[in-house]
């Protein structure tokens, strides 16, 4: 009986993201013939002294520590590569996790590849592919994404007066052995929380607007798995981002602060009763 129900539930969890997948919009077909080549392409440019970039499957076929897990490609007679269907169902499913649907400039996949000062990460392992958006990969992935009727961050979707009184104080208040929010995001690049002068302990109502602004471009609502502020200090063995300065403030996704966070930007929490 209880293999018999870890074998559905195993089923189920192979269901589950395609069906993820196609409400969100996102297209197979397109998906097929506009983005999947940019993972095989060869870009075999060998610049001495830089060794050039290798295609983006030389690493993402096998690497374990990346999301973006692409299955192994078939060979034909001739000796090219391919993926059949199935393995193209499965690459989108997975590829379909790292972008924000509708929402390119909150896509990972689009993020990760793009060098840091047109908008990308801080860091690629595999390095940068694309100095800027006018990239043609980048404008196809792009253009791929935007058309997915997935949410586009708006003003509204989640409700401002939890995050006042219910959000905030997360970015205040340190677990132990951790330095709180504050500490790292009042200032320089990674800004998105405003300063609190000495001598007060809490944000005014106008300064909490302004970060309810700057925090609700780094969620995409209705999507608590693909919201930059609730993966980033995720721990990657709950499925968070790989790299956030060592920070995690929490280790799974059952963590109760993580829910509730995810809740609100589902559109689930609305309100200043933070209990629940
Ligand atoms: C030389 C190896 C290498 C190549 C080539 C490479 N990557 Fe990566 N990539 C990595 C590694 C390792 C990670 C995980 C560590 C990190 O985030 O840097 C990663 C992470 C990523 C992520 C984040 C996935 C996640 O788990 O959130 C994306 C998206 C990505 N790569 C896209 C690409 C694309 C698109 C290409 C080709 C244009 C590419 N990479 C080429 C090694 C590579
Ligand atoms: C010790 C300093 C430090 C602390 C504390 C810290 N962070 Fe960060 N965080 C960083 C740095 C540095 C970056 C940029 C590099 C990176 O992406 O890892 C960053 C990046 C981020 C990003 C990505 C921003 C973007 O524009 O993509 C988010 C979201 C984030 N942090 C959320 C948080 C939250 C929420 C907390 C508190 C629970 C927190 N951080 C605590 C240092 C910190």
């Amino acid at each position: 009986m209880n293999s018999r129900r870890a074998a559905l539930a195993s089923v189920l969890a192979l269901l589950a993201p395609s069906v993820a997948a196609a409400r969100q919009g996102l297209d197979f077909d397109v998906y097929r013939e506009t983005v999947e080549p940019i993972f095989i392409r060869s870009r075999g440019d060998f610049r001495p002294p830089d060794p050039g970039n290798p295609a983006c499957v030389m690493c993402h076929t096998w690497q374990t520590n990346t999301r973006l897990a692409l299955e192994t490609l078939e060979e034909d007679a001739d000796g090219g590569v391919f993926w059949t269907e199935d393995q193209s169902r499965r690459n989108f499913e997975a590829v379909s996790r790292l972008v924000a649907p509708g929402d390119p400039d909150n896509s990972r996949l689009l993020r990760k590849p793009l060098a840091a000062p047109a908008g990308g990460t801080p860091s690629h392992t595999g390095g940068k592919f694309w100095t800027s958006r006018d990239d043609p990969e980048w404008q196809a992935i792009a253009a791929w994404v935007r058309a997915a009727s997935g949410p586009a961050p708006a003003e509204g979707e989640v409700d401002y007066a939890f995050f006042r009184a219910c959000v905030q104080p997360i970015f205040i208040n340190a677990v132990p052995g951790s330095l709180p929010c504050t500490e790292c995001h009042t200032e320089g690049g990674s800004a998105f929380l405003q300063g609190i002068p000495d001598g007060r302990a809490v944000w005014t109502e106008e300064e909490s607007r302004r970060n309810f602004e700057i925090v609700t471009r780094l969620i995409a609502p209705g999507f608590p798995a693909q919201s930059r502020l609730l993966m980033h200090p995720l721990h990657p063995d709950g499925g968070g981002d790989y790299a956030h300065n060592g920070v995690r403030r929490w280790m799974s996704r059952d963590d109760p602060e993580w829910r509730m966070l995810a809740a609100w930007v589902r559109g689930e929490r609305a309100g200043a009763d933070c209990r629940r």
